[in-house]
């Protein structure tokens, strides 16, 4: 369509300069039998026939100077274009042919005109140029406004922008002489003054730039924030017009009186959509919210809710520390009796990603059953970290101080978010006294956690001795016979 436009424009013109090419011809070659026509008819009388015929030539001259300077600004913008790859803006093309035709109309005038005084013509003009700047003041300072917005391009068709202390947002339509011409996000247009926008500051989200937005949810005090990070974070990357280019962030933002505030961060395609694509990651939120079990914080039913969650979690629990415990290796040979003695003895810690359960070096009193989550052992080898092991849900740690008496091995890491099941000294006492065997498996197992401790060159020393030694180790400490 826009083709066949451009094709019919040049056709036009191009018959148009021929045509007007072949009246200044005419004009040139018949001056005489004009110059007596216009006598005949008694014209001379309204004014000079040779001042006719030249003003004739002017019209003529002026029309091939506008067909030539749109075609010089065709084949230069084309360039442009080429070079480029974006179209110059409208103000610039239409100050260019205004300047073009000025010069070439002056030429032509002095052409046509050979005995009019220029001089006299600009002393008058500027005299009226003062005149016309005042009565104009506003329109040119828009003008030039204008110009100097198109000099530094802060921002293109397209892009979505937010102009002064009104913040009137949408995407750029226009950039005219007088105005930049905004749609807003309610499809109303607004016209706001190049003036007013060159003394404004403009925020500019650029089309082709990978914008962000913030969408902020919260969540009760109850909800784990690692859990609820996660699943925002992967309930809002695959929504529509989120881009994949970058994942998303979720972040808490503040401990507030009802629950816990988060925002979630996000980079969209396409930035002139955003009402939309917020208003579609607040929906994923609500239904990942809804499959994960967590909940927005409201807080008349906070308290409500908060109540009933944690009676019916208390109850609930014990039974299930229960199973964790007899899943445990080393202690299958207890007793459902002795199983629910620990799992009432022990206490629930729950650790971010990331988090230290234990340090190395430190004194400990207690071991620990990994609940839910995973933790890494590492050990500093070299000012490095060495991992010795990963331990998922229903491994243990913290055996060998508890056992020993001695510091903690090594550090333990949460790799995720990790629940822990801390038995003590005093709980662990009272199993070994109705399970002597136990001591014997124990002190294998940490024999065995020693040897992957230890460098690779002393690991080859490794003997039965040594088990022998921690098994006595461990009786010692525990006034065992
Ligand atoms: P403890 O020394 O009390 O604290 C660090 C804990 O890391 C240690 O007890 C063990 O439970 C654990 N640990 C040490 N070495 C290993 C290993 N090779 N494999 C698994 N766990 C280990």
């Amino acid at each position: 369509m826009k083709r066949r436009q451009s094709k019919n424009r040049l056709i036009i013109n191009l018959v148009t300069a021929v045509v007007v090419l072949l009246l200044l011809y005419l004009a040139f070659h018949f001056q005489a039998d004009l110059k007596a026509l216009i006598l005949r008819f008694q014209l001379d009388k309204v004014a000079d026939p040779d001042q006719i015929i030249a003003g004739i030539k002017l019209v003529l001259f002026g029309i091939i100077a506008y067909i030539f300077v749109r075609a010089l600004g065709f084949l230069v913008f084309g360039m442009f274009r080429l070079r480029k790859g974006f179209d110059a803006p409208t103000l610039v093309r239409n100050v260019f042919s205004i300047v073009v035709f000025s010069l070439l109309f002056l030429l032509i005038f002095s052409f046509v005109f050979p005995k009019a005084n220029l001089g006299a013509l600009f002393t008058t003009s500027a005299i009226f140029g003062v005149i016309l700047g005042l009565a104009l003041q506003d329109t040119l300072g828009n003008f030039f406004a204008g110009i100097s917005l198109q000099a530094d391009r802060p921002f293109q068709v397209g892009d979505v922008i937010t102009v002064g202390t009104q913040r009137h947002t949408g995407v750029v339509e226009e950039i005219t002489w007088r105005a930049i011409k905004i749609r807003t996000f309610q499809n109303h247009v607004v016209l706001i003054n190049n003036s007013s926008a060159a003394k404004e500051p403009i925020e500019v989200c650029p089309r082709d730039n990978l914008n962000a937005r913030l969408v902020y949810f919260n969540t009760l005090y109850n909800d784990s924030p690692a859990k609820a990070i996660h699943v925002v974070r992967e309930a809002v990357r695959e929504a529509d017009n989120v881009s994949s280019r970058i994942t998303p962030i979720v972040r808490i933002r503040n401990l507030s009186e009802s629950g816990i505030d988060y925002e979630c961060k996000y980079w969209l395609d396409d930035y002139a959509k955003y009402n939309d694509t917020d208003a579609l990651v607040r929906q994923r939120i609500w239904y990942a919210f809804r499959r994960a079990g967590l909940n927005f914080a409201y807080p008349t039913r906070t308290l409500l809710v908060e109540r009933k969650h944690a009676t019916e979690k208390r109850a609930g629990d014990g039974g299930a520390l229960v199973e964790r415990l007899s899943a445990v290796d080393i202690f299958a040979p207890l007793s459902v009796e002795e199983t629910g003695m620990l799992a009432q003895a022990a206490v629930r810690h729950i650790f971010a990603p990331g988090e230290t359960v234990i340090r190395a070096g430190e004194p400990g009193s207690s071991m620990f059953v990994v609940h839910s989550g995973r933790v890494r052992v590492q050990v500093n080898e070299n000012g490095r970290p060495r991992i010795v092991a990963t331990l998922n849900e229903g491994d243990f740690f913290g055996e060998m101080a508890l056992f020993t008496g001695e510091p903690r091995t090594a550090n333990v890491v949460a790799l995720e978010e990790t629940e822990v099941l801390e038995i003590g000294h005093a709980a662990m006492k009272r199993v070994f006294d109705t399970n002597p065997d136990l001591v014997e498996s124990l002190s294998f197992i940490i024999g065995e956690r020693r040897q992957g401790l230890a460098t690779q060159a002393d690991a080859v020393h490794g003997t039965e001795d040594e088990s022998d030694g921690i098994l006595s180790a461990i009786k010692r400490f525990f006034g065992l016979s």
